[in-house]
C-alpha cells in the first residue's frame, strides 16, 4: 500500500510506494483519494507515463475533461493539455502560462473540476522550477469569525472564464487568451460561495478569487469588495505552500478546497508538463 507523508503543517502529502505506469487496483486509488482529501494536494515522486497511462490514471477519478484551450491538447490524447514554453520552428508547443493568479480550475463551468493531476515532465535546473502555489480554502473558512460565516452562507457566487483582477490580454497575468470560438462556447455559471466538499462534506469557501465576479443579489461593486476582502483573508502566508516541481512527479490537488496561482517560468529555460483536469460528478448547485 501507499505510504502517505505529509509535506507540511498546511496541506500537501508525497504519496510513494506506488508506480501510476502499472495498473492499480481499487484499494491504492481509494488510499491517494483519502490522502486527498486530507491533505488536498498530493504528490507522486518518480513516475514515468505514457500519455495512455496518465489518461488511464485519471479516468479512475472522474471524467476528464479536455481544456477550452484546444490548440495545445496532446496528440495522442485530448484530455492532455501540454503546459510549455518551448517553440518548434517558432512555434508554442505548448499553453505558457497557466492562471499566474489565484483560481481553481474549472470554477467558470457549471460543473468545475474535481481535481487537476499535473506530470511534471521537463523542468529547469533548480532554484528556477518554482511549483504552484496553493492555498488551503477549508481552513481559511474555518478561521472565520460565526458573524463572517453567517453573512456568506448561502451566497452565491457569479462566475465567468477570466481574472476579475486584471482582463489585459496583453499581459501574462491574465487567464489565457481565447479565441472567438473558444469564447463563444462559454457563459456565465453560479456557484455558492462556501462549498460543502463532495466526498468529506466538510465546508470550504470556493473560488473566491479569479472566475468570480459578482455575487447574486448585490451590487457588482460590493460585491468585488467583499470578494476582495475575502482573498485578502484566505491568501494569508499561513493557508499557503509551495514545492518545486522535479521532473516525474505526478501532483494532483482537490479544486474545491483550495485556491492556486501557477508561477511565471523563465521563458530562456525549457519547461514542459502534461496537465489532466478531472471533473466533479455535477453542478455545484441544484437547477
Ligand atoms: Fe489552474
Amino acid at each position: 500500500m501507499p505510504t502517505v507523508k505529509p509535506l507540511s503543517p498546511v496541506l500537501g502529502a508525497e504519496v510513494t510506494g506506488v508506480d501510476l505506469g502499472k495498473p492499480l487496483d481499487d484499494a491504492t486509488v481509494a488510499a491517494i483519494e483519502t490522502a486527498l482529501d486530507d491533505h488536498l494536494v498530493v504528490v507522486l515522486p518518480g513516475q514515468t507515463l505514457t500519455p495512455a497511462a496518465f489518461t488511464d490514471f485519471a479516468r479512475r477519478w472522474g471524467r476528464p475533461e479536455p481544456h477550452v484551450i484546444d490548440q495545445f491538447h496532446h496528440p495522442e490524447s485530448a484530455d492532455i493539455l501540454i503546459l510549455s514554453n518551448v517553440k518548434h520552428g517558432g512555434k508554442p508547443v505548448g499553453l505558457e502560462d497557466a492562471g499566474s493568479y489565484f483560481h481553481t480550475d474549472y470554477s467558470y463551468l457549471d460543473v468545475p473540476a474535481r481535481c487537476t493531476m499535473l506530470y511534471a515532465i521537463q523542468m529547469p535546473a533548480s532554484g528556477a522550477n518554482l511549483g504552484t502555489t496553493f492555498a488551503n480554502q477549508r481552513k481559511a473558512w474555518e478561521d472565520l469569525d460565526p458573524a463572517t460565516k453567517k453573512r456568506l452562507e448561502g451566497l452565491v457566487g457569479r462566475h465567468h472564464y477570466g481574472n476579475r483582477d486584471n482582463l489585459d490580454e496583453t499581459t501574462r497575468t491574465v487567464a489565457s487568451p481565447l479565441n472567438r470560438d473558444q469564447k463563444a462556447k462559454l457563459d456565465w455559471v453560479r456557484h455558492p460561495v462556501v462549498r460543502t466538499h463532495p466526498r468529506t462534506g466538510r465546508k470550504t469557501l470556493y473560488s473566491i478569487s479569479g472566475s468570480s465576479f459578482g455575487i447574486e443579489g448585490m451590487d457588482d461593486a460590493e460585491a468585488v469588495r467583499l470578494l476582495d476582502e475575502l482573498k485578502v483573508h484566505a491568501t494569508q502566508p499561513k493557508y499557503l505552500y509551495q514545492r518545486p516541481y522535479r521532473v516525474g512527479d505526478v501532483v494532483i490537488w482537490d479544486n474545491c478546497c483550495l485556491l492556486h496561482q501557477a508561477p511565471l517560468p523563465d521563458p530562456t529555460t525549457a519547461r514542459t508538463l502534461w496537465r489532466i483536469t478531472v471533473k466533479d460528478k455535477g453542478p455545484t448547485l441544484a437547477a
